[in-house]
């Protein structure tokens, strides 16, 4: 039998707040994220409120998801609201031609997502269309969504059902810019951007400022933070551009956030299958997913050199695991199963977020619904939580915890010619006094014992939940729903020392209390 991993953590130490926005999440109208997986519409058999399915929004509540990063992704960059407001009798008909030219019916606007958003208890994060739109057509967006009803906009949303002014909590400035956000240079990028911060304002005055065009801070409320597009690879010139600009800004503009962009693919196209793979599979996509550190690493260095208190957040509002996609399924629907394995991936790089939350302070995985590393996947009536649902879900007593200091020593998984940390750990004092422990053993053939000592706090009582699997490829599906369901771990507690067994290729959370 192996000797126990070590773990030491400094219970009375005090460290950076893990932001609770960095379990944002991201829905783009895309495949059968948003028509059949939010939305059925108010015909439909599928119980629904509004149109909005029920089924979905009361699993999701659970998740506390802080915000929801919509319409896209490359959608936004061809999305004109005004296609998706009013009588859905008198919406346009388009075609999304980022997503499988599917026919976009715009019964899903503006007005639904922000229903759905209350229906969740999650806030607003927009992507504006910075490629195909304008300024104004961004403006007036904001308009419709914040102004008051005594002006022509707010009147038109009041018309529409809603007098009160939307809280828009989040402005992203473009998407992917570089790219299918309209391929432009930085440096052009960094001039269009400077005109939408300046002239896209958020008109409610409950989130309005004095000294931010946008929304500055006012006593008990949280002014809009604008997210400036940053890099989707290791190079830095969006970030040096982004951030220099940013260094220079005068009272006139601003921004307050870089976007990143990441997936876990291992090369591009995306390949790797959802289901029926083996350990390679295994451990060479949790090899991949440890470039997130990298990543983080480079970018935050250049956000250094400009920013060095940190007052602008690294907003990772695209991240996960995007596999090859189902057999049968439409192409651009992105839609792929969920395994034990990319509920690994979550913890690991939530992990990774967690010990830079100095800097990364909000992010998005992509996406919620049955697109990409989803929550959720429906099929019809059905409806089955992923493994990534279940870990998200225990993670919730880190939103808004004081990380603490924790040192072990990971030691090595190796597959082939893979090596990787095989245990990884993070630890937060929560808003409620109690001390949570995130643990993960990524070997998925061998059982790591743990001995943690917890200074700083007497410990007399420890509980919970660990989520394993007895395959690498283990899924919910919809017969078997709760094959990989986070249960009961035995643990104990003695002279302030934790003892616990994590069972090959699970995640567990521990809950400590004196
Ligand atoms: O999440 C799917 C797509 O990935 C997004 O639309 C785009 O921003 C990224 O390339």
């Amino acid at each position: 039998q192996q000797a126990p991993v070590s773990v030491t953590i400094d219970a009375a130490a005090s460290g950076p707040r893990i932001d609770r926005n960095i379990f944002g999440q991201f829905a783009e109208n895309l495949g059968t994220g948003i028509y059949g997986g939010v939305w059925v519409g108010e015909g439909s058999p599928i119980p629904n409120v509004r149109g909005i399915r029920t089924d979905v929004t009361s699993a999701l509540r659970a998740l506390k998801i802080p915000s929801v990063r919509w319409p896209g992704g490359c959608f936004a960059d061809e999305y004109h609201w005004r296609d998706g407001i009013g009588p859905s009798r008198q919406r346009a008909v388009t075609v999304n031609g980022s997503w499988g030219n599917a026919l976009e019916k715009n019964d899903f606007g503006t007005d639904e997502f922000f229903d759905f958003l209350d229906q969740i208890g999650s806030d607003a994060y927009i992507s504006i269309n910075m490629g195909s739109g304008s300024v104004k057509e961004a403006a007036d967006w904001l308009a419709y969504m914040t102004a008051d009803p005594g002006t022509t906009a707010g009147a038109e949303r009041a018309a529409n059902g809603h007098p009160k002014p939307y809280r828009v909590r989040f402005l992203g400035l473009g998407n992917e810019s570089w790219s299918c956000g309209g391929a432009y240079r930085p440096d052009y990028y960094v001039d269009e951007m400077k005109r939408y911060a300046r002239f896209v304002r958020n008109l409610n005055l409950e989130q309005q400022g004095t000294d931010n065009p946008a929304g500055g801070s006012v006593a008990g409320s949280a002014p809009m933070q604008r997210i400036a597009v940053g890099p989707g690879t290791p190079d830095t010139d969006y970030t040096e551009a982004v951030m220099k600009a940013w260094k220079a800004h005068d009272w006139s503009w601003s921004i307050e956030g870089l976007s990143m962009h990441n997936y876990t693919w291992v090369r591009w196209p995306p390949a790797y299958a959802s289901t029926g793979f083996g350990e390679r599979e295994y451990a060479t996509l949790i090899q991949d997913t440890l470039k997130m550190e990298d990543m983080i690493r480079i970018h935050s260095a250049v956000m250094d050199k400009y920013d060095p208190d940190k007052k602008v957040p690294l907003v990772i509002d695209e991240w996960g695991v995007w596999l090859a996609k189902l057999p049968g399924s439409r192409d651009g629907f992105l839609h792929q199963q969920n395994s034990i394995r990319d509920a690994i991936i979550a913890s690991i790089n939530l992990n990774m977020f967690a010990r830079h939350a100095d800097r990364v302070r909000m992010t998005a995985i992509a996406q919620m619904v049955n697109v990409l590393q989803a929550m959720i996947l429906t099929d019809g009536p059905k409806m089955v939580l992923t493994p990534t649902y279940h870990l998200f879900r225990m993670y919730v007593p880190f939103q808004d915890a004081t990380r603490l200091p924790i040192a072990f020593d990971a030691g090595t998984y190796r597959f082939g010619t893979v090596a990787i940390p095989r245990v990884d750990a993070i630890a937060a004092r929560a808003q409620d006094g109690k001390l949570w422990v995130a643990l993960t053993n990524v070997d998925p053939g061998t059982p790591v014992r743990i001995d943690a000592r917890i200074d700083g706090l007497a410990a007399r009582t420890v509980t919970g939940t660990v989520l394993t699997a007895d395959r690498v490829d283990a899924i919910n599906s919809y017969d078997r729903p709760d094959a990989v369901m986070p249960r009961p771990i035995a643990a104990s507690v003695r002279g302030g020392r934790i003892a616990v067994t994590l069972p090959p290729k699970s995640v567990a959370v521990l809950s400590v209390s004196p």
